[in-house]
């Protein structure tokens, strides 16, 4: 099989350069090793009258990433619009934030039909896609419609919400009945596999028979594939990485102090401001623990040019100093607060020096920082992660202590049990969080998705033979965008 892989952000393989999200660092070195094409967005744009979309192509451990420039007149529309402001928003469970045009959603549409056009050039007998996140919801459909009878895969990584909140997304229904054009469609948790579902069932009235929906289409199956990380590696950067100097600079500077420690990309779903609460509810409470343990929080920004970016990198930058002028003192700052990124590896050394880690997130698809965090730890003397009932990852971590990020003064209260946590519990629930990371690795993920890929085109093609000529959907009216 020659696997083509596609997300609007792709990531090259640097591991001492920071990126940005799980997504694209997730992927690298599982595409890298599989001899894929990986093909994204290259950040920049163009405008649209020349013939051939414009990639750059190098290589990439045995395949190879092609980064695209997307449409000048589109882009905005696509990203900033569309797919950060309607569906983003949504997808959290952030209605009240959804805040796009027609025009947004033609540019989506549009940036879709142009990537379904660009990836024509990589189209072989034997392709198989795998198309990533929510950013290219209706490009199956995009191939579908430019005759790709080969195998089409999806993968969220993002939650997928209730009815009613996919309700509020402009054209979903479209959307959705685009989508049917995957032959198979990934989600993080099965809430998530259940919503769309539901929908399916509900909205457009399709039966579901196991988890294999008959559309116009054909047919798809919907599953469920938690997405992991590759454990054992990151625990050996990890114990290397306490020497870098970033590293060993932090650890001086603590004098003793415990650490606890959140990194996050900069976005109102990941809870931040409940957090940074959190512990001046903390320092409030139990003013002993002043002095004894501070936060150090990396706050990494990310689609700073929409409205609800700006307003959240605002109000955490007031609050922040707002605790920190309330319980800081001429030799002690609680709050080390950061909007950068860092690599990996300078990532993964802090983990291991912080105490506590603390991924709170109000909504979040799997969150592998959780992961992260834990795989960085001394076995000999771990620390402990709080984590939000609401981040996909708690579904396998369930030995950390859950928290509900809505609920400010019981997380202030695990913040503080966490930190108190005899050395024997800590291992025991760190023991049995590392045993769940190493049964779901990243390259488990990848290759399961493939193999349950590559299973459902031929169970398909047992029951239908392929079709012919692409016939466009028996009743759908799929594209309302010329
Ligand atoms: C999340 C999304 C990814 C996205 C990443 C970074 O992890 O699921 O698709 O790439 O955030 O966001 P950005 O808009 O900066 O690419």
């Amino acid at each position: 099989m020659n696997l083509v892989v596609v997300s609007n952000r792709v990531a090259r393989g640097k591991a001492n350069e920071p990126m940005t999200g799980g997504l694209a660092a997730a992927l690298l070195p599982v595409v890298e090793k599989s001899g894929a094409i990986w093909v994204g967005s290259s950040g920049r744009v163009r405008d649209g009258t020349q013939k051939e979309p414009f990639a750059e192509i190098e290589a990439l451990g045995a395949g190879a990433l092609a980064m695209l420039d997307l449409p000048a007149a589109h882009y905005g529309g696509y990203y900033e619009g569309f797919a950060n402001s309607a569906l983003w928003p949504a997808l959290h469970s952030r209605a009240d934030l959804i805040n796009a045009s027609q025009d947004d959603y033609l540019s989506y549409r549009e940036v879709n039909a142009f990537m379904a056009r660009a990836l024509m050039r990589f189209l072989k007998p034997d392709t198989a896609f795998w198309i990533q996140d929510y950013h290219f919801l209706a490009l199956g459909a995009e191939l579908r419609d430019l005759g790709v009878t080969q195998p089409i895969g999806f993968f969220l990584h993002t939650p997928w919400p209730a009815r009613a909140i996919v309700g509020g997304v402009p054209h979903h229904r479209e959307l959705v009945e685009a989508m049917l054009a995957y032959d198979l469609i990934g989600f993080q948790t099965q809430d998530d596999c259940d919503n769309f579902l539901g929908y399916l069932a509900s909205d457009l009235g399709l039966a579901i028979d196991n988890g294999v929906v008959t559309s116009p289409y054909g047919t798809s199956r919907i599953a469920v594939f938690p997405i992991g990380i590759d454990a054992e590696k990151f625990a050996q950067q990890a114990a290397k990485a306490v020497s870098h100097p970033d590293v060993s600079r932090l650890r001086r500077s603590l004098n003793g102090e415990k650490l606890a420690i959140g990194v996050d990309r900069l976005d109102y779903s990941k809870g931040l401001v409940n957090r940074i609460t959190a512990f001046d509810r903390m320092w409030t409470l139990h003013p002993a623990l002043k002095r004894t343990v501070s936060l150090l929080q990396i706050a990494t920004p990310s689609r700073g040019a929409i409205e609800a970016y700006g307003n959240l990198q605002n109000e955490l930058a007031k609050l922040v100093s707002d605790v920190n002028g309330r319980h800081g003192e001429v030799d002690w700052t609680p709050i080390r607060y950061l909007n950068k990124g860092y690599s990996q590896t300078v990532l993964a050394g802090l983990y291991r020096t912080a105490q506590v880690g603390v991924v709170t997130p109000l909504q979040d698809g799997m969150n592998l920082v959780a992961k992260e965090y834990v795989a960085a730890q001394n076995p000999a003397d771990p620390g402990v992660l709080v984590l939000s009932k609401f981040a996909g990852a708690a579904n396998e971590l369930d030995t950390a202590l859950l928290v509900n990020p809505h609920d400010i003064d019981s997380m202030a209260q695990t913040i503080a049990t966490a930190l108190s946590m005899p050395l024997i519990e800590r291992r025991m629930r760190w023991e049995a969080m590392m045993a769940k990371l190493r049964a779901g690795t990243i390259q488990g993920w990848f290759s399961d998705f493939v193999e349950a890929l590559q299973d459902t085109r031929d169970d398909l093609d047992a029951i239908e033979p392929p079709v012919a000529e692409p016939q466009p959907p028996a009743s759908w009216p799929l594209r309302s965008v010329g």
